[in-house]
């Protein structure tokens, strides 16, 4: 899969509403980027990813689950137009993330064909829709869970030295970005989550040599059109409750990773806010040029995800372009693109 090339100045226009300070910040990244992206050599050697179906680049094809997205609508506008795993109609933010960091592949999904030889040497997409910090979460429905993700991952590290030499192997894994993106599905599916989960993972990760490591905070869950579906009681607006324990949650990430990058040496490690972000689309959509945050793309937009949103779905949107979501749980193409270029912003201390 190739990635579309020289996006990076595209993230001036979305981004340049924030405030001065990020404002001076993306100029100097985008001048560095340029650079970069312009002599074809990314940012890092390589971008590992975690987590759950907000960033399964088709890891659940391979899985016995419910839980997939391998069929159309899914994938309509991506850029083989067809559907790959991804639950989006289009790209990952993490896909945008890739390009941004000059990539001209995507991670793959770990159990494809793909991921084998030298393509391993720039990284591997391990995560799985309906995979949580919770192992329980990912047991609900035969996804990998995160535990078992990090095996794969060290079995990975081993593929690695084969394909790059052990002193190359050691580079890529000490250099490269690792973004873990999970706890919604903890909620969804189990109303549990527990920071100390998390913070074993990370440090789990940081044991096995990953030293520059993103973790996304959880969504506006409360703002899902599934969730305003579900709990709000016949109203059209976000759900509080669940607003409310997104943001405690995301309070307690931020010093839980505050804490663990004093404790350990040598760790680079960013909170990646997709709450406010994300927020703000669906609160002023028109500031950011969408048309419709309520109502997803596929079926009726108000609940379908996985199998439920299928090509047999009534009233299904034509053009997602408008749209905030795609799906009764995630974001469409556009918003990932406007949440990768936050993301980029975010973490500019993890590439420099
Ligand atoms: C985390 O803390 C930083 C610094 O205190 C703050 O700027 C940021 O908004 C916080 N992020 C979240 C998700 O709470
Ligand atoms: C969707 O609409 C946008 C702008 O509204 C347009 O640029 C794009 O080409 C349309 N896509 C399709 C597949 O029709």
């Amino acid at each position: 899969m190739r990635a579309s090339q020289s996006q990076a100045l595209a993230i001036l226009p979305t981004t340049s509403a924030t405030t001065t300070t990020t404002t001076t910040t993306n100029v100097l990244l985008v001048m560095v980027l340029f650079f970069y992206v312009a002599h074809a050599q990314p940012l890092v050697p390589g971008f590992f990813i975690f987590g759950d179906s907000v960033v399964d680049a088709g890891n659940n094809n391979h899985l016995y689950t419910l839980v997939k997205a391998n069929f159309p609508p899914y994938g309509r506008d991506f850029v083989t137009h067809s559907p790959t795993g991804r639950f989006c109609n289009g790209k990952l933010a993490t896909d945008f993330t890739a390009e941004n960091l000059g990539f001209t592949t995507y991670p793959p999904a770990y159990l494809s064909s793909e991921a084998k030889g030298k393509a391993l040497s720039t990284g591997v997409n391990f995560a799985s829709a309906a995979s949580g910090y919770y192992d329980n979460t990912a047991q609900l429905y035969h996804a990998i869970s995160l535990s078992q993700q990090l095996e794969y991952y060290k079995e990975y590290q081993k593929k690695l030295v084969k394909v790059a030499g052990k002193s190359k192997a050691a580079s890529i894994i000490s250099g490269s970005i690792y973004l873990i993106s999970a706890g919604s599905s903890d909620f969804v599916q189990n109303y549990y989550i527990n920071p100390y989960l998390y913070r074993a993972y990370t440090q789990n990760l940081y044991a096995l040599g990953a030293r520059r490591i993103g973790v996304t905070s959880l969504p506006p869950l409360g703002c899902l059109p599934a969730a305003i579906t579900l709990f709000g009681l016949g109203t059209n607006v976000c759900v509080p409750k669940l607003n409310q324990d997104a943001t405690s949650f995301n309070n307690k990430l931020n010093t839980t990773s505050q804490n663990l990058q004093k404790k350990l040496s040598g760790l680079n490690m960013v909170v990646f806010d997709i709450y406010q972000p994300l927020f703000d689309l669906v609160t002023k959509p028109s500031d950011h040029g969408f048309v419709e945050a309520r109502k997803a793309c596929c079926g009726t937009g108000t609940l379908e995800t996985s199998v439920l949103c299928n090509e047999r779905s009534v009233g299904t949107c034509a053009n997602a372009t408008g749209y905030v979501f795609w799906d009764g749980f995630h974001p469409s193409e556009a918003a990932n693109k406007v949440l990768a270029d936050d993301l980029l912003v975010q973490g500019i201390s993890l590439i420099s």
